[in-house]
C-alpha cells in the first residue's frame, strides 16, 4: 500500500470514488471557498473548441461526475462522446447529468491503464485530474496517444504539488493531525512540474498553462466540512465535521482560512 492515499489502488477505487458522495462534497466545498480562477471545465472546452471540429470523437478519461464530460457536450457537439472512469457510480452519476442535460453519451467502466478502445479512434481526449491516481501517470498518456487519430488533441489537465499547502499548517496548528505537514502531496506523481515531461514521452505538447486558483473558507464549519473530503489528514477526533470546527474556532485565529492551488493545462497532439 502506499504512503500516499491518492496512489493506494484499495482507497481509490474501494472508497473515495466508490459512491459519488465524497467527491460531491469536495466539489461542492471547494467550489464555495473559491475566490479566483477560471471553470476548469469551461477552459478545457475552449481549449479545444479552437482546434476540434463539430461532429468530432471525443473522450472524457477519469470522467467522474462529469462535470468536464457535459461542457465538452455542449460547447464541442461531438458525434461520440465517450465517458470513461474506474467507477461504476460516477458513470451512472455521469449519465443521469447528460441525459438531464439532453445530451448523449457512452458510459466505458474501464481502467485507463489499458482502454478498451480501437486504435486512433478519437479526435480529442481529455484527462483532468485523474492521471495523480496513476503510479504510471505516462502509461496511461500512452494508452490516451494510441487512441488519438494522428493530429488529434489531448488536454491533460493537473494541480501543483503544494496544493492546498496552507490547509496542511491549519490543520498541524489546531492538533487535529500531528503529521498534517510531513505528508507527501496527494498530486506527487502527475502535477503541474511534471505534466509536460510525462506527456511528452508519447505526445507532442504545444502549450503548457498555469493558472493559480484562491480559496477562501470563510467559517469554520466551511473549512472542517472540507477537511472531511481530504484523505490527507488522519483526524482521530470523534464529533464529526461540528467537533473539527470547535476545534478550528478553539485554536487557530479568526477566519477566513485561504489556500491555493496551481491548474495546470498541458495541450498535446498525437504525432
Ligand atoms: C477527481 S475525479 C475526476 C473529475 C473529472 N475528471 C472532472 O474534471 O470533473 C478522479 C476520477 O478518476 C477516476 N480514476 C482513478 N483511477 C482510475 C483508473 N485507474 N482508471 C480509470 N479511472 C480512474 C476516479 O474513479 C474518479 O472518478
Amino acid at each position: 500500500m502506499s504512503s500516499n492515499p491518492f496512489l493506494d489502488p484499495t482507497l481509490v477505487h474501494g472508497g473515495l470514488y466508490r459512491g459519488n458522495g465524497r467527491l460531491a462534497d469536495r466539489t461542492h466545498a471547494l467550489h464555495r471557498a473559491k475566490i479566483s480562477g477560471s471553470n476548469v471545465a469551461d477552459t478545457i472546452a475552449n481549449l479545444l473548441a479552437a482546434r476540434v471540429p463539430r461532429g468530432a470523437v471525443v473522450l472524457d478519461i477519469g470522467c467522474g461526475r462529469g462535470t468536464t464530460t457535459l461542457r465538452l457536450a455542449d460547447r464541442l457537439r461531438p458525434r461520440q462522446l465517450v465517458a470513461v472512469d474506474a467507477s461504476t457510480a460516477l458513470l451512472d452519476t455521469t449519465r443521469d447529468r447528460l441525459g438531464h442535460a439532453s445530451a448523449r453519451g457512452s458510459m466505458v467502466c474501464s481502467d485507463f491503464h489499458h482502454l478498451p478502445l480501437p486504435d486512433k479512434v478519437a479526435d480529442a481526449a481529455v484527462a483532468a485530474f485523474c492521471l495523480y491516481h496513476s503510479p504510471t501517470p505516462a502509461t496511461a498518456v500512452a494508452e490516451i496517444a494510441r487512441c488519438l487519430r494522428p493530429g488529434g488533441t489531448a488536454v491533460l489537465v493537473t494541480k501543483s504539488l503544494d496544493s492546498y499547502a496552507e490547509l496542511d499548517h491549519l490543520v498541524h496548528a489546531a492538533g487535529l493531525d500531528p503529521h498534517a505537514t510531513n505528508r507527501p502531496s496527494l498530486y506527487e506523481s502527475f502535477h503541474s512540474g511534471n505534466l509536460h515531461t510525462i506527456a511528452a514521452i508519447s505526445l507532442t505538447v504545444l502549450d503548457v498553462q498555469h493558472e493559480d486558483h484562491f480559496f477562501h473558507f470563510a467559517d469554520a464549519m466551511h473549512l472542517a466540512r472540507y477537511l472531511t473530503t481530504t484523505p490527507k489528514y488522519r483526524i482521530t477526533l470523534t464529533g464529526g465535521i461540528p467537533a473539527i470546527a470547535v476545534t478550528l474556532r478553539q485554536r487557530l485565529p479568526a477566519p477566513p482560512y485561504t489556500t491555493q492551488s496551481t491548474v495546470s493545462y498541458a495541450i498535446a497532439v498525437r504525432p
